[in-house]
């Protein structure tokens, strides 16, 4: 298993390209596996993710041809015959479990493991589940695997989420899109992953209302052609560099390729820190402030305080001056990061779904170990801030959310290498 080498505590300058977005990505190759023509998908990026969702599509029968020196993925569909989505795949992203809603709601069959829990405890799917059966789908489950069947059309119908859930969202507009005669989602998310996947179906024929807003009404088509489009920047990955931009005094960041706006109020938050943030169309220019102000936090559904930036802002908060605190309202015990972080020199303390952080503490490097994505990001935050030497072990977490990290880092004056661990 490969680990992370870094030699922290010096500030980073320069300029780092953001690439394409992961949880973009991953509704719309499913959504190409409703068009009865093949799909190319521009600005993909080269992530763990990505290669096993594209082994996911090609278990199912249709052609997926990636190519990584363009960042450019085809997907043909038309050849599709086998509806079923493995668990041994399914269990290694979570987000196999779209292979529902498209194979379902192309097809009018699905059989597709339930997804494995989370390192940061169990991830439901109920509300995937009781959307569908709102829709008319005939859900059953038989030894770890949902089976999904619906004849040519159904009725349809209505379906609240509770609470909003972005992959719910997801699923229900893949199985409705073609099948349900008329079907709302009511608290959909409005993340700007669904609303790209939103634009993507309705630039393949899709019939969607209310696009960008928490209900959206679906009418079947009878069918959907291939697009070729361009996916986003990833969002997360933007605010993981402008947090490692603010976290040490000297460092100066200029970010290329973003969409600012799907930073939610994430933005707002970071310049009450006291960090320098310049937007100019699709560049960001991040710069540490002097002494970084203590700015407490509490994640919600967008345009909220993303959930996935929260172990990032909670590392940057351990370098401020003064108390404050996290919460994570979308998940209650995404906190695996802190015992780490407690070993680099933290002064952190998890009390239920918050954790309460008092800086301004020296980071000492040392041995720490990754767990999931996000936290695992933050131990390499930690790292560049520490003094003298880190090893981030496990880092195959990073490899599933992060292109190029430590190319990307290095460019920009980090003193960071992969060793492989063995
Ligand atoms: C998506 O996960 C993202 N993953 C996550 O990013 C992100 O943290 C999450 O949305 C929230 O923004 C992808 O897009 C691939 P949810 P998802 O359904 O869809 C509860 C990363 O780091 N819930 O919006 O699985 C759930 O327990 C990943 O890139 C139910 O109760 O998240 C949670 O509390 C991690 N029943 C809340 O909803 C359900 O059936 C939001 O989850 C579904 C969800």
């Amino acid at each position: 298993m490969d680990k992370f080498v870094i030699e922290g505590g010096k500030p980073l300058k320069g300029t780092i390209p953001i690439s394409g977005s992961k949880n973009a990505a991953l509704p719309l190759m499913a959504a190409s596996l409703l068009g009865n023509s093949a799909s190319t998908l521009h600005n993909i990026p080269r992530l763990k993710d990505i290669y096993t969702f594209n082994n996911v599509i090609r278990v199912v029968g249709a052609q997926v041809d990636f190519h990584e020196d363009e960042n450019k993925l085809v997907i043909d569909p038309t050849h599709v015959n086998h509806l079923e989505a493995p668990y041994d795949l399914v269990r290694k992203m979570r987000a196999s479990f779209y292979m529902l809603g498209a194979l379902v709601g192309k097809h009018g069959y699905a059989k597709v493991s339930l997804p494995g829990g989370c390192a940061w405890g169990p991830r439901p799917v109920d509300l995937h589940l009781k959307g569908m059966e709102a829709m008319g789908i005939d859900i059953s489950l038989e030894k770890g695997y949902v089976i999904a069947k619906a004849n040519d059309k159904i009725e349809g119908g209505s379906f609240r989420l509770e609470p909003s859930s972005v992959g719910a969202t997801v699923n229900l507009l893949l199985a409705s899109v073609l099948k349900a005669k008329k079907f709302t989602i009511k608290n959909a998310a409005k993340e700007p992953d669904v609303v790209q996947l939103c634009n993507h179906l309705v630039k393949m024929g899709a019939n969607i209302d209310g696009i960008g807003t928490d209900t959206l009404t679906i009418k079947a088509v009878n069918e959907l052609k291939g697009i070729e489009v361009s996916n986003d920047p990833d969002r997360i990955e933007l605010g993981t560099f402008m947090i490692a931009a603010a976290m040490f005094p000297g460092s100066e960041l200029t970010l290329t390729g973003c969409n600012p706006e799907h930073l939610g109020s994430f933005t707002k938050q970071l310049k009450k820190t006291g960090t320098t943030v310049d937007i100019d169309g699709t560049t960001i220019k991040v710069k540490a402030p002097d002494t970084l102000k203590p700015v407490s936090i509490k994640t919600e559904i967008y345009p909220g305080f993303p959930t996935d930036l929260q172990a990032q802002w909670a590392t940057m908060m351990t370098q401020a001056e003064g108390k404050s605190k996290v919460t994570d309202t979308v998940y209650f015990d995404r906190f695996s990061y802190v015992p780490e972080l407690t070993r680099l020199g933290a002064d952190m303390e998890v009390e239920k779904n918050t954790v309460h952080i008092s800086g301004k503490t020296p980071l000492i490097g040392a041995s720490v170990m990754s767990t999931d994505l996000r936290a695992s990001v933050s131990l390499v935050l930690a790292a560049l801030v520490a003094e003298n030497h880190s090893d981030v072990l496990r880092i195959y977490h990073l490899d599933r959310g992060y292109e190029d990290l430590e190319n990307k880092l290095s460019a920009v004056g980090a003193n960071i290498k992969r060793v492989d661990e063995d």
